[in-house]
């Protein structure tokens, strides 16, 4: 099984980034725990981070046939993209929408998601362990699937 975790603008920025909403933790700790998720789930696990939609979308599109699973943070895309909502829809992958801050109690904006529209959950507010949460649901999911 193997899973495409996508994150997109300002992510690569974690632990600098507005540590009072976002936390400490760095990119390079978020990667260690989908190394350490990927382990002990026995799966396979790529990750991609880009501040360009574009980019973003040429990715989901490029995981079509390749991946079983995608784990997706489009961050402030998440709120305007829906050329990521149609990639999604157009790959149809089993999806998860993660965001690390609670999105719910924040500015208006950012309580629409259209990429959340083309995802099976949406995990908001528990932190990088928000992550971990998503492909262990999808490993779940993929699995009865399977089965
Ligand atoms: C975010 C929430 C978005 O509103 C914001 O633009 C981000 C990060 C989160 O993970 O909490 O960049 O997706």
């Amino acid at each position: 099984m193997k899973i495409l975790v996508i994150n997109g603008p300002n992510l690569n920025m974690l632990g600098i980034r507005e540590p009072g909403i976002y936390g400490k933790n760095t990119f390079a700790d978020l990667l260690k725990l989908l190394e350490e998720t990927a382990q002990a789930e026995g799966i396979g696990i790529e990750q991609f981070q880009s501040n360009h939609e574009g980019a973003i979308v040429d990715k989901i599109q490029w995981a079509y046939g390749k991946v079983d699973g995608i784990v997706i943070n489009p961050a402030a895309y998440t709120h305007t993209s829906v050329a990521i909502l149609d990639a999604l829809k157009a790959v149809s992958i089993p999806a998860v929408e993660v965001h690390i801050s609670d999105v719910d109690s924040r500015e208006s904006f950012r309580q629409v998601s259209y990429a959340g529209l083309a995802c099976y959950k949406t995990i908001k507010g528990h932190g990088l362990e928000g992550y971990r949460e998503a492909i262990r649901y999808l490993v779940e999911l993929l699995g009865h699937r399977i089965s």
